[in-house]
């Protein structure tokens, strides 16, 4: 796992955020993004969309449905290929990146909508995130035979990182559990989990807890801030429940019918009168 920068006691991990001590621990810009402008045919998806996040904070991106905020996560992890704008990550430019290579330059994401394997147990779900961290190949894998012995070391290797993501997830009981049969809020945890197999240093998470009942989703925001206090792992989120992103984040971008009409912290865009009447308009 990522080291910890700052190791910090326990009882700062609860949701003080906006706070002095989750703020003073923002470090540098992690990521930039500068002038993104996505087009979908007639459809302005993102208009020249500016905006940074900072090394361990937890950034949201909010706005009514159809602003363009999972468009806005599928540029930055290269699903989508902006027609105007780059993106910085850690000091390297970009105006156009594959999935494979930002997730390799360390940023993981979860999706609005479930990608894991249903059939599948929770373990071999949170093993596939890890695919990316194999360095031995599936011939060597394969040969189960003293010569290939680094094959094996390295899967248990993988094994004990899996089962320590299990463990802090707190999903034991579930090992061995085909996905398909926990409920919803135990499926998205386990795509957490999926996400942070691979050790990035930036997690995307779009709508983590939609869907979810109010325990469920304070279950979900401590184990969010729990990644960010003890991994270090930046987050840039995307969520709808106000009361949720006014707790867990340090700053917050709005986007509107694909514009940015706000940035900065929950008090400051709460304030906000474009972002107020933006929400109100739609009867959030
Ligand atoms: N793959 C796509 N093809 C065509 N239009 C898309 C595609 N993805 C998103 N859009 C359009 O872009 C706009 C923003 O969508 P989206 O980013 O999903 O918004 P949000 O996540 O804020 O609800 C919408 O009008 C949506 O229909
Ligand atoms: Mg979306």
């Amino acid at each position: 796992m990522n080291t910890v920068a700052e190791p910090i006691a326990p009882a700062a991990a609860a949701p003080a955020a906006g706070g002095d001590a989750r703020r003073r621990r923002q470090g540098d810009v992690i990521l930039e993004v500068k002038n993104i402008s996505l087009r979908f045919g007639g459809v302005k998806a993102l208009t020249d969309i500016s905006f940074d996040v900072r090394e361990h904070e937890v950034r949201a991106i909010i706005g009514p449905n159809g602003a363009g905020k999972s468009s806005m996560l599928n540029c930055i992890n290269g699903v989508y290929t902006p027609q105007e704008g780059r993106i910085t990550f850690r000091g390297q430019t970009f105006d156009h990146m594959n999935s494979r290579q930002v997730a390799e330059m360390g940023v993981a994401r979860t999706f609005q909508n479930l990608a894991l394997f249903k059939g599948m147990s929770v373990l071999d779900n949170i093993m596939s995130g890890r695919n990316l961290k194999m360095h031995t190949n599936i011939f060597q894998q394969a040969m189960r035979n003293p010569w290939f012995g680094a094959a094996e070391r390295e899967e248990n290797a993988h094994r004990e990182a899996v089962e320590r993501i299990i463990d802090f997830l707190e999903i034991q009981a579930f090992r061995k559990t085909p996905v398909g049969r926990l409920p919803y809020g135990l499926q998205k945890r386990v795509d957490l989990g999926r996400a942070l197999a691979m050790e990035p240093q930036v997690l995307l998470l779009d709508e983590p807890m939609a869907g979810m009942n109010v325990e469920e989703k304070q279950d979900m925001s401590r184990f969010i801030l729990d990644v960010n206090d003890e991994y270090g792992t930046t987050i840039v989120l995307i969520e709808h429940d106000m009361g949720v992103v006014m707790d867990i984040s340090d700053r917050v971008v709005v986007l509107d019918y694909g514009k940015k009409i706000g940035d900065g912290t929950p008090d400051a865009v709460r304030a906000n009168p474009e972002v107020i009447s933006a929400y109100l308009g739609v009867g959030h």
